[in-house]
């Protein structure tokens, strides 16, 4: 069979400060497809990393008497740390000040400069530096007494200054009909219906460099302006697989790109510019972005004034990385709002996780260990209710968490599984292997039992890509070998088990509120 190959990103952050929720929730969810597509027999490239050069950077480091540079360096530093430690796979961490990532985006603006596509004048408008986007008008509201975007509720400021224009305008025709024509092309379809009225209200030329900042990339032919900095920073996108003048390996084998994960903030210049500049380029369009939402802290909207912003460091060394990254995804539908509590943060651990789950495991290994010296080997024949289970927790499951991953659907991917968890609870409350045990019945225990281990066996594998840790734990206290961790091994049962002591994977935890957001 001929190799398969996926691309995912996640956007490249801001290092105007230290990581959020919002960071971690964007690429948690690249993570867990990466993972699932590298089991799945896919050769992954997920890119993530940091976007470093524009106004908001500049102002920072002004702010913290850092030279931009300086600041970078160490934030960017601070987000790679993070990902690492947070057991994220990333293939690739981009840093736009990076040289080669610099060389490309020269080289993309004289491309469109060649094509045509760009041109001097002069840009009067609105210009909000913490959104790094232009406004009109007609997008402001007024709050406080200040003009701020509407959509974002970012100050704007006015400002006139010659500026360089992409000739944006030109594209409103062939996006319609790019969108038309791929319907999948964003999700979730409320997001892609947001696009379609947008373009269709007109698209204007955009402006794409500044002369008031100093703190980007030249404009080669210019060197008094910097380009615009999602014109940079988009363009990653393609940095992340090498340099663009040359037609590499990476490029061929990974350009379109599979999935743009994206939060909804963000959307405009994912789903309009982005797929407008690679027109511009003639280069293919990423094959789907998607758009998630946005958490909210204790139902209010998280931000740095109210001081309510959640750092993730601190969660996961209360509750742990496996429980945080279950909590996020199941909580709420992806690409919806969501609002984070720590209480449903602990009843989700407790309930699903400690007690659905991993007591599951717990009781079932120290039967096991007790009765059977660890031991179990595989029914000559399995009765109707086991051969059910088996059924259930193969190749189907495993399709159905497929389909669910690629549509992005985690919390029903989640769920699926969940819903065998609980039948495997039903079923060893029904079938009682203790009083078998007690009764003598130690073939009958064996039975029970070897279904429970292997169905577990199967539903880890299948969590791995979201738990990775304490799936991993679960599956070397079932003693299995590398080659029974892998989606092709789903459907086949093992023929025996030979199981070690069980130790808790999941702690529970009392409600009570120790970390304060
Ligand atoms: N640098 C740009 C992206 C350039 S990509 C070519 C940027 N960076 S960011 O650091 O501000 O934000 C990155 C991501 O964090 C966005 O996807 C955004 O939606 C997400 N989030 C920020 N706050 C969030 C929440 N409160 N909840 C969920 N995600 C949120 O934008």
């Amino acid at each position: 069979m001929s190799q398969k190959y996926y691309y995912i990103t996640s956007p490249i952050y801001y290092v105007n400060d230290k990581p959020h929720i919002g960071h971690f929730y964007t690429t948690l969810a690249c993570d867990v497809i990466a993972r699932f597509k590298r089991l799945d027999g896919y050769k992954v490239i997920f890119s993530t990393g940091t976007d470093e050069h524009g106004q908001k950077i500049e102002q920072k480091a002004k702010s913290l008497d850092l030279s931009p540079q300086q600041m970078v360096d160490d934030l960017s530093q601070y987000f790679a740390e993070l990902f690492k430690n947070m057991n994220f796979t990333n293939d690739i961490f981009m840093r736009t000040t990076n040289k080669d990532h610099i060389k490309n985006i020269e080289y993309i603006w004289q491309q469109l400069e060649a094509k045509g596509f760009i041109y001097k004048g002069s840009y009067e408008g609105y210009y909000s530096v913490s959104d790094e986007a232009f406004y009109t008008e007609s997008e402001l509201i007024t709050k406080n007494g200040n003009l701020v975007a509407a959509s974002s509720g970012s100050l704007v400021e006015k400002i006139q200054e010659e500026s360089y224009f992409f000739s944006l305008s030109k594209f409103q025709d062939k996006l319609l009909e790019y969108y038309s024509k791929n319907p999948d092309f964003i999700a979730p379809k409320s997001r892609y219906n947001e696009v379609v009225s947008f373009v269709k209200s007109g698209l204007k030329d955009l402006s794409v460099s500044r002369i008031r900042i100093t703190w980007g990339i030249k404009v080669p032919s210019d060197p008094s302006h910097v380009i615009y900095v999602w014109l940079d920073a988009l363009s990653n996108y393609l940095s992340a697989l090498g340099d663009l003048s040359e037609n590499s390996a990476n490029f061929k084998n990974y350009w379109p790109a599979d999935l743009h994960m994206i939060g909804k903030d963000i959307l405009r210049f994912h789903a309009v510019y982005w797929p407008a500049f690679l027109m511009a380029l003639d280069l293919p369009l990423p094959k789907k972005i998607f758009a998630h939402g946005w958490w909210t802290n204790e139902g209010e909207k998280i931000s740095k004034s109210k001081g309510n912003i959640i750092d993730p460091v601190p969660v996961v060394e209360k509750y742990g990385i496996d429980e945080f990254k279950y909590f996020l995804l199941k909580e709420i539908p992806f690409g919806n709002d969501g609002d984070y509590s720590e209480e449903s943060l602990i009843n989700r651990i407790n309930n699903e996780l400690a007690n659905d789950y991993g007591n599951l495991c717990q009781r079932s290994l120290s039967i096991i260990i007790k009765n059977f010296n660890g031991k179990l080997v595989k029914p000559s024949n399995f009765n109707q209710s086991e051969q059910n289970l088996l059924e259930i927790s193969g190749n189907n499951l495993l399709n159905m968490c497929r389909n669910y991953i690629d549509k992005q659907d985690f919390s029903n991917y989640i769920e699926n599984i969940w819903s065998i968890i609980r039948d495997l609870n039903s079923y060893i409350n029904k079938t009682a292997p203790w009083t078998l045990i007690k009764n003598n019945n130690l073939a009958d225990a064996n039975n029970v039992l070897y279904v429970i281990i292997e169905v577990l066996r199967r539903i880890s594998i299948l969590l791995a890509p979201v738990m990775p840790i304490s799936t991993n734990n679960i599956l070397n206290q079932l003693n299995c070998d590398e080659e029974v961790r892998s989606f092709t091994s789903i459907n086949t049962p093992l023929n025996e088990y030979n199981v070690v002591a069980p130790s808790p994977v999941f702690t529970k935890h009392v409600n009570e509120k120790i970390i304060q957001p």
